[in-house]
């Protein structure tokens, strides 16, 4: 498998940012900073998946070749972006306190063992993150963010199709029941809420706010700002679409759920 990435940091454009359009939001500064953090970690998780799967070439393949090289570019090209948009901030220093922390959960026992689990778990992850990135993409109108949101969309969408393509085929070897992925489903969706984002925003908030405590509540109250911003702009029917592709329900059942799911999507945001 040879690696042809679409873009690279050289196609964008970086002196056309306009940093009066991002450089006050707080919000944005988040989003931006929390996203370079856990990006730049892929090879952590990369190397406990890669063992996961050691006895399929085609997977363990495309997860070195493919799939690392372009978590690790989003995390590149957000730091750099970080770096245009805020200038003042310490991203080596704030993201050497972020990686201790993170690579401490990071651990292979974070893994499902069942291997169709675990695919469909990195499913909801690429369902999370090209859910995030469109809505970043619509966020500011700040031309080179909306040009590097699209590019990192477009490569999760792939990421989400291969990871979908790989749990089919597992699904079928280990005969997994749809209570057990839907199970799966649910315990992504929690780590994604309780753990990375909270690890991630806790050294940004840290370099906003310097000495003020961080906690549940203070997370809250951060994300609550983040979704008043970016809310709207959620694309909630592809999420909800992809979130339940796994479960591969009857197209009558999918008909009645699906909006059920749309509609409180919409209303928790
Ligand atoms: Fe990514
Ligand atoms: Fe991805």
């Amino acid at each position: 498998m040879s690696l042809k990435q679409h873009w690279t940091l050289d196609s964008i454009p970086w002196g056309e940012l306009r940093r009066e359009y991002v450089a006050d939001s707080e919000e944005l500064f988040y989003m931006l900073a929390g996203a370079s953090f856990i990006e730049t970690t892929s090879d952590l998780y990369t190397r406990n998946l890669v063992r996961h799967f050691a006895d399929n070439p085609e997977v363990s393949e495309w997860l070195e070749q493919g799939w690392e090289p372009e978590e690790l570019q989003h995390g590149a090209a957000l730091r750099e972006y970080v770096r245009h948009a805020w200038p003042e901030f310490d991203w080596e220093a704030r993201y050497a306190a972020f990686f201790a922390d993170y690579s401490a959960l990071c651990k292979p026992e974070m893994l499902l063992p069942l291997r169709s689990l675990e695919l469909a778990s990195r499913c909801v992850v690429e369902m999370g993150t090209a859910s995030y990135y469109t809505a970043l993409h619509h966020a500011s109108g700040e031309p080179v963010l909306a040009q590097l949101t699209q590019h990192i969309f477009e490569d999760e969408v792939g990421h989400y199709k291969y990871f979908y393509k790989y749990f089919r085929q597992y699904r079928e070897i280990e005969n997994t029941s749809r209570t057990q992925v839907l199970g799966a489903l649910w315990h992504r969706l929690r780590v994604i809420e309780d753990e990375d984002s909270y690890i991630a925003l806790c050294h940004v908030h840290a370099a906003r706010h310097p000495g003020q405590p961080y906690d549940k509540a203070v997370y809250k109250e951060i994300t609550g700002r983040l979704r008043k911003l970016v809310g709207k702009h959620v694309p909630y029917r592809m999420s909800v679409n992809m979130l339940l592709k796994p479960l591969d329900m009857a197209p009558m059942a999918r008909r009645v759920v699906q909006p059920v799911m749309e509609g409180m999507a919409r209303l928790v945001a």
